[in-house]
């Protein structure tokens, strides 16, 4: 199961190796299941706050013991909803109650901020975020990834971190990869421009179908269609057509919030991107108003019961289909991860090489 390996020496041997039996971790509900994975290795207890709600945070906070130690952890852009966490009032409770934060940049770095370091410098909050942590295989098309923050932290973890220590390094021609790709990114920052243009654009055209793309403000946009059968029969139909996105249904997102995952790229044309919004107009035609549109508000949804035990083997087994049209797309989605833009931290890949990069940085 590589798959499922290949994750472990990221956010869960991080979280596991800085969180200790004394510790609270303070988990965005909607968070990664590499950051739920990490809380679950580790010894701390684990408090979930409301997804993205800094009241919600805030109260869990204030009901906390004040002698243990505190780890805010969220991802920079949430996955599944493509929206940004609200860091300028997390921080500010960290100052308040004594706590440490650690972001997920997965989806952010080389997308958000000026110069595309991810969430903590598109707040203007770099020196203030404790840790960082970024993969290589989003907007760096690699594998394995990094963690960013104080050196003592870094050095600490270097050697407590047991999915590091025990785990393979990363293999050449990987590390190779990314970092081209950063030199990419680096000296092409145009192509960070196109990416945003790209999504927004796709966002509106979305949105003017009348389809829920959420809270969604980053590369990441879902249409949240909010029933599992007709996610899946939409899903088909678009593949069919010759445009992919990932079907999305619990437990990745709660039930009754059942979305199709679009995500943009710098090289997407106009053409591309106005054929995809077709084929969404097309298939709406066909199947009639989703479930959940723009008229029905989130908050009246009841959270619907967790059907995916009953998935039909119908919708399961069309996952599977080979890619017929839709596979020219979906290779240009794989190796297209490469144009986004990127953060400055080439000189210092080169020196530690393992799957998860330690990068110390010094304040
Ligand atoms: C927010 C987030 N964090 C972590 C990961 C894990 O990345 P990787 O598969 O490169 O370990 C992903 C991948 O989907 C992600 O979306």
């Amino acid at each position: 199961m590589p798959h499922i390996l290949d994750r472990i020496p990221g956010l869960p041997g991080v979280i596991s190796a800085i969180a200790g039996k004394d510790d609270l971790i303070f988990c965005d509900r909607d968070n990664h299941a590499s950051i739920i994975d990490g809380t679950r290795l580790s010894f701390a207890k684990t408090i979930k706050y409301q997804h993205n709600d800094m009241g919600d945070l805030a109260e869990k906070l204030e009901a906390a013991p004040t002698n243990r130690g505190k780890l805010i952890v969220a991802d920079g852009i949430f996955s599944m909803l493509g929206d940004i966490v609200k860091l300028p009032d997390m921080h500010r409770l960290a100052k308040r109650f004594g706590a440490r934060i650690l972001l997920d940049d997965a989806h952010a770095f080389g997308v958000l901020g000026l110069n595309g370091r991810g969430t903590a410098e598109h707040h203007g909050l770099e020196k203030e975020t404790d840790l960082v942590m970024g993969t290589f295989s989003k907007s760096l098309a690699s594998i394995g990834g990094f963690v960013a923050g104080d050196r003592e932290v870094i050095d600490f973890l270097k050697h407590k971190a047991r999915s590091l220590i025990f785990s393979a390094s990363l293999p050449p021609a990987s590390a190779a990869g990314v970092i081209a790709a950063l030199t990419v990114l680096e000296r092409e920052p145009e192509r960070r421009a196109r990416l945003w243009v790209n999504a927004n654009k796709m966002r509106a055209s979305l949105r003017a179908l009348g389809l829920d793309t959420g809270d969604s403000e980053t590369p990441v946009v879902p249409v949240i269609l909010g029933d599992q059968e007709y996610t899946f029969r939409f899903w088909r139909q678009l593949f069919e057509r010759g445009v992919f996105a990932n079907p999305v249904c619990s437990p990745a997102v709660p039930a009754g919030m059942d979305l199709l995952r679009t995500s943009y790229m710098a090289t997407h044309t106009d053409q591309q991107l106005a054929f995809v919004r077709d084929q969404f107009a097309a298939v709406l035609e066909q199947m009639g108003a989703p479930p959940r549109t723009l008229a029905t508000q989130r908050a009246a949804i009841p959270r619907a019961p967790d059907r995916s035990a009953n998935w039909p083997a119908a919708f399961a087994s069309e996952l599977l289909l080979p890619g017929g049209s839709a596979r020219s797309f979906f290779m240009s989605a794989l190796s297209g991860n490469i144009e986004t833009p990127f953060c400055q931290v080439s000189t210092a890949l080169s020196d530690f090489p393992c799957c998860w990069y330690m990068l110390p940085r010094n304040r």
